[in-house]
């Protein structure tokens, strides 16, 4: 059987860098009660004209020259977000016309924070099957258009930030030290509705949105934090047990922990209680926030450009979000 390995990567964030000052202009928080509960010093916000497809476009871009690669090598583009470019097609459409691709598949892909997990999973099993040389998967949200920026919404506002981040994969042979080892997936629907945005929505009658609904705030993000905080920190470490031991391989040989970036203290309690050294576990949740399902290809291209992350590494991916949804990718670099 062929494997499947990471050849590229590359991310963006927009240039408009957004503090938690400038968020105290916009509702009541303070500086001291985002930090401490999430670690979030700034985030970036999209400028006016700047589109989802903007930014997926230069993440993706940078993955290609990362990896020596042209738009011509690409077999498909998976596209994961929460914050589409319009309602449908989504994204990855007008991603596949700014990259001037040929006739390949593109799809979005709808996992919220998992989305990136997921749309590897899709890539590997793609590659692995045979079905195609090379898939893009890119993760983008602009999570700013969404939010609502006001003290209403500012549980959920003071969390989300805009960026992008893609990485590409290829067939390799068996025998290649590199590759994805393994990735594990889940949901649990039962609790869609802790963590969502109700409109517009078709399961609204008679219609999927309305001046009320606006009025209401029906179409900003609700979270229960403290559920949802609960559910990512038990999740999180039983998925990636559940891959470390399906690839066979132990917690220690794990060089990199690249969690989901929802909140510094939820990585921090699993790093915690898994026993995994702070330095295994880089973040930037400080400098980005939530970008959702960019957070974690961010966080692996910023590693790889860094030199965090080395050839030859064995990194974990995991994250939870939305849905509920969670997993985990096991990959030698
Ligand atoms: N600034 C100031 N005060 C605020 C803010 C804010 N931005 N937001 C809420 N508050 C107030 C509330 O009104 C409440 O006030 P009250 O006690 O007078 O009613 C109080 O702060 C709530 O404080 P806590 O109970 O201490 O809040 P909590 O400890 O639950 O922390 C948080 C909230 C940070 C959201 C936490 O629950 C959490 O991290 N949850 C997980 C969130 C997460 O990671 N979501 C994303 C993951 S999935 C995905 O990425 C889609």
């Amino acid at each position: 059987m062929r494997r499947c390995k990471i050849v590229g990567t590359g991310m963006y964030v927009p240039e408009r860098v957004v503090t938690n000052a400038d968020l105290m202009t916009m509702m009541d928080t303070s500086d001291e009660w985002i930090r401490q509960r999430s670690g979030i010093r700034e985030r970036r916000f999209a400028a006016e004209t700047e589109t989802p497809a903007d930014m997926a476009r230069v993440a993706c871009e940078r993955a290609l020259l990362d990896a020596g690669l042209e738009i011509r090598d690409i077999d498909c583009i998976l596209l994961a977000t929460l914050s589409p470019q319009h309602e449908f097609p989504g994204t990855s459409f007008f991603v596949h016309e700014m990259l001037g691709a040929p006739e390949i598949p593109c799809m979005d892909l709808r996992a919220q924070c998992s989305g990136f997990l997921f749309a590897l999973g899709a890539a590997n099993s793609f590659v692995r099957a045979g079905q195609f040389e090379r898939v893009l998967v890119v993760g983008v949200e602009i999570h700013s258009m969404g939010i609502e920026l006001a003290t209403r919404g500012r549980d959920v506002a003071v969390l989300f930030g805009d960026g992008a981040g893609a990485v590409i994969v290829e067939a390799t042979r068996a025998e290649d030290p590199a590759g994805i080892l393994e990735i594990r997936m889940h949901s649990e629907g039962a609790h869609a509705k802790r963590l969502w945005i109700e409109a517009p929505g078709c399961a609204l009658r008679p219609y999927r949105i309305t001046h009320e609904m606006i009025d209401e705030g029906r179409i900003y993000p609700k979270m229960d934090g403290k559920f949802v905080f609960k559910h990512a920190v038990t999740r999180m470490p039983e998925v990636l047990h559940e891959a470390l031991s399906a690839a066979s391989v132990k917690l220690a040989d794990v060089d990199l922990f690249l969690f989901h970036q929802a909140n510094l203290r939820i990585n921090e309690y699993v790093a915690g209680q898994l026993g995994i050294p702070p330095e295994k576990c880089p973040s930037n949740i400080e400098r980005y926030g939530n970008c959702s399902a960019a957070s974690i290809p961010m966080l692996l291209a910023e590693a790889r450009a860094n030199g965090v992350a080395k050839p030859g590494h064995l990194v974990a991916m995991t994250g939870f979000g939305s849905g509920f949804t969670w997993g985990c990718a096991l990959a030698r670099l």
